[in-house]
Formats: C-alpha cells, structure tokens, sequence
C-alpha cells in the first residue's frame, strides 16, 4: 500500500486543466501516493443538486489531504434555471462547496504564500516573500446574517444603545451582517502563524486588524495575539490597521514577513499581496485543519479559457508544492519548489498572462523535465 492516500478534485472549467498539469508533475515526482479522482462543483450541481456529493466527503475522509481545481458558481437566479429538469422547483440552492469544506473539516487556517520568484514579468518587485495566515472559520465571514432583520434579532441588538438610532427601520429595510470572533479562533490562528514562523526562520509576524474601531472583536484578536507573541520572543510581533496595511504593502511589501488576519481582512491583503508577485496565475492556497488540508489555486474556473489549455498552471503548481510541504515531505517540497522556480527564471515556456504562448500542460512538462 502507499504511503499517502490523495483526493484529486478537478472541478469545472479551467480547474480540470490546471489539474491535469499538476498530475504530471506529482507522478514524475514519484510521491509514494494514490490517487482518488471525487466530483466537486457546478456540473454536479445542476445534475444531482449538489455541489458537494457524500461520497466526495466520503473520500475526502479516507484521503491524507487533498488538491483542488476550482468551480463555477452562479447568482441564484442564473442558477436555478441551470439546474436538471428534474430537480427544478425542488428548492435547491447553490452553497459554495469550498466553505462547505473549510466548516466541515474545520480548517481554520487559510496559508497564502506570495513570493516573486526571479524572472517573473510580473513581479511588482523581485524581493517579496510573504506568507498570508487568513483565519478560514469565522470573523466577517461567518455566515450569520440577517435580512429581512427578524423581530427578535432587533430585540436582542436594542441591548447596544446605539441601537436606537436603527429602531424604527422596518425590517425590510435593513440588513446585518456579524462579525464573529472567539478566542479560541483568534488564538488558533496567530498561534499557527508564529509556530510557522519559528520553524521556517522568520523575522516576524504581523497582526493585521483594526482595534481602534472595532473594539470589541478587534480588541478580543489584539489582546490574544500579544499574549501568544509573548511565547515567542525569537520572533518580531508587530500590529498593523488593515487600511494602512493595504497602503505599507504597496509601498514597502519587501519589509513583512508573516501576516495573521481575521477572514475578511485577510482576503483583502491576499489578494493585495497576490497580485504583487504575479496575480492569479500564481496565487495558491492551503486550507488547512488540525487533521486535514485543501490546496488549491486560488483562481476560479475562467469560463472563458474553459478547454483552451492557456491558462497558467503554476499556482496550482505551488499548491501541490505546499500540499508535500505539509505532508512532510520537505524534500520533495523543495525539489519541486525549485524546479518552478528555474522553468520561471529561464523564461522559455510561458503561459499568455506572462505574454507567451505557451499551453497549459507544456509548463507542466518544462517543471516536470526539471525533476
Ligand atoms: P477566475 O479566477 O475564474 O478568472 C478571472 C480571470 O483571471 C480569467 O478570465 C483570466 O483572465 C484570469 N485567470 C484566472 N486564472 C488564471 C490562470 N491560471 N492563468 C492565467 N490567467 C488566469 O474568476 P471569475 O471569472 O470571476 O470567476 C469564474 C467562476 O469561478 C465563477 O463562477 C466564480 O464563482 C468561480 N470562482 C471559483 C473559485 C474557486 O473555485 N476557488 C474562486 C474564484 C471564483
Ligand atoms: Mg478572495
């Protein structure tokens, strides 16, 4: 038996492509792993109601960890006429099966790296290497909103004073979205962002919040970040306000290092930083839990490029880098790391984001050529 059993999720569109590049350079790697294929996404969708079928689950939890192409999902409206005639009018809706994810395995922690590697066009400048620690569960994010505002949700938000100023706005005309944040979850993910920051020799972490007017969340991620900084007086904490982290990673992204931020600020400064070392055809991800992990390319499934083999591979790519890496198989990690890194520095085989012409399984093979 190997040692590692993979779930493999193409997805729709430009998902199944990036997939597929990926799969020749992990079986050129030799990784002593199996390979499971499981359906995900919208053409499950609209044939069966769900984008995320048991036996996907079912796989997912028989597997070692997981990389993932990317799905389509549509507007309500768009989406319902899409669906099978026999599941119309059933009253299925559409719930994004990578949160579905991300609640059912738990995997709290979003890693994001961006890193310019040398040669990229791209690059916004050559010396970037940071590392994104997004909490994946709750914050902004949670899910618990309301609208119309039930009658006794307003009961319950008439205990804050300000409150008043909101009390006879009918319930139609008002929406609320939470911000929730526990201790537990605040204290999980700096803890994770300091613990990768010790064991990878880096300067820094910096929490990335805004206390000053959200008070009582921000304050509860404040207060918690510096008590488990203080277990770590090897590494440089530093504070930051979300709005003026965006401008200081504009202007200096070369000075940080390890950035921790609750969901919605944290997909904020990811995408920010993505783009800083070459946009979507590289920005990866890890959806990673205390037991299991997602990785995938950050991008969506391009409609447009469906089929056309053009699109950019390596941000799927340096998901299945992080994929070995968290796995423990650094070596393997590295190997692959480096061998992206040359086919980018080279500069021969390049996708058209990169303003080449190169196909999408062409890089695979120039990474795979150099293992
Ligand atoms: P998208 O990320 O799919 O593509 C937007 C544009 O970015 C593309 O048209 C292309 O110009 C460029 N691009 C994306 N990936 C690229 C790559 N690997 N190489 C080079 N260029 C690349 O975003 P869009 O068009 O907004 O969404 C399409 C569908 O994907 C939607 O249904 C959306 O809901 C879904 N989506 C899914 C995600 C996921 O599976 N994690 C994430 C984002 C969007
Ligand atoms: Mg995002």
């Amino acid at each position: 038996m190997a040692k590692y059993k993979l779930a493999i999720l193409p997805g729709d569109g430009i998902g199944k492509e990036v997939i597929e590049a990926a799969m020749i350079v992990l079986k050129k790697m030799n990784l002593e792993a199996d390979y499971f294929y499981g359906d995900i996404g919208w053409e499950f969708w609209c044939r069966e109601g769900n984008p995320l079928p048991e036996r996907t689950i079912k796989l997912l939890k028989e597997t070692d960890a997981c990389l993932f192409g990317a799905i389509t999902s549509k507007p309500k409206e768009d989406a319902a006429k899409e669906l099978a005639p026999e599941l119309q009018g059933k009253g299925f809706s559409y719930v994004s099966p990578i949160v579905k994810l991300r609640q059912l395995f738990d995997l709290y922690i979003n890693l994001r790296p961006c890193k310019a590697y040398l040669g990229n066009p791209l690059n916004y400048r050559d010396n970037i290497d940071l590392v994104i620690f997004r909490e994946n569960t709750e914050g902004s994010y949670a899910g618990v909103e309301f609208y119309p505002l039930p009658e006794q949700v307003r009961e319950a938000l008439l205990l804050h004073p300000k409150m008043k100023d909101f009390k006879e706005v009918p319930a139609e005309e008002i929406a609320v979205s939470t911000r929730i944040m526990t201790k537990k979850g605040c204290e999980r993910i700096v803890r994770a962002a300091f613990e990768f920051a010790r064991k990878n020799r880096r300067k820094s972490v910096t929490l990335v919040e805004k206390p000053n007017v959200l008070r009582e969340t921000g304050g509860l991620m404040l207060k918690v970040a510096r008590k488990v900084a203080a277990e770590f007086p090897d590494i440089k904490f530093n504070e930051a306000n979300i709005d003026a982290m965006c401008m200081w990673l504009v202007k200096n992204p070369q000075d940080y290092d390890v950035l921790v931020a609750e969901n919605l600020f944290g997909d904020i400064i990811s995408d920010l930083a993505a783009q800083l070392v070459g946009g979507l055809g590289f920005a990866c991800a890890g959806n990673i839990g205390d037991k299991y992990a997602v990785f995938e390319p950050t991008h969506g499934s391009a409609p447009k490029y469906a089929g056309l083999y053009k699109v950019n591979p390596i941000a799927t790519l340096l998901a299945a880098k992080m994929m070995l890496d968290w796995l423990g198989e650094s070596e393997k990690a590295t190997t692959l790391e480096q061998a992206i890194a040359e086919v980018i520095k080279e500069g021969k085989v390049r996708t058209y984001d990169l303003g080449g012409s190169a196909k999408t399984l062409e890089v695979a093979e120039a990474v795979a050529s150099k293992l």
